[in-house]
């Protein structure tokens, strides 16, 4: 898969992913993932997998970008890059699709990328399509910051 044009603000997203990717602690599926976000305010918040002995208790990078963001007082993703190794596209699992459906509409763009470069850009709206969240419970404009 060809590699996409990165504009100044996406490579800085890219480096943050590579960064925390390079601490991902992946002993037992060997697969090491980063994710790096960008807040509404411009910050740009990293995580990385994390797995565990017993393995269903392991955390996706994304899940520990998010968790990075709400930490800063962030609460809403303007966009989101996930790098991951292998030749196919590492695009988030289903249950990030969601994670990140709580802090992020449909027109959010989810990068795909590996360590050369991004390989893919597709909306949340495209990987959750006809998605649950806060507004199905009434909660809206989750896009302060703390
Ligand atoms: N993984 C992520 O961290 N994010 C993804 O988007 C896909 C999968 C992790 C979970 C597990 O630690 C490893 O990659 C293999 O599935």
């Amino acid at each position: 898969m060809p590699l996409l044009r990165m504009s100044p603000e996406l490579t800085r997203l890219f480096e943050a992913a590579r960064a925390a990717q390079r601490q991902a602690y992946a002993p037992y599926s060997g697969f090491p993932v980063g994710a790096a976000l960008r807040d509404a305010v411009g910050l740009i918040h990293a995580g990385c997998n994390v797995e565990n002995a017993a393995y269903p208790v392991g955390t996706c990078a994304e899940a520990g970008a998010i968790a990075a963001m709400v930490a800063g007082g962030g609460r809403a993703i303007t966009e989101i890059l996930v790098l991951g190794p292998g030749p196919g596209l590492v695009t988030p699992c289903g249950a990030c699709r969601q994670r990140i459906r709580e802090f992020a509409g449909p027109d959010v763009l989810v990068h795909v990328a590996d360590g050369d470069g991004v390989r893919a850009a597709l909306s949340l709206g495209t990987l959750l399509p006809e998605s649950f969240g806060p507004d199905n419970l009434g909660l809206k404009n989750l896009t302060r910051h703390a």
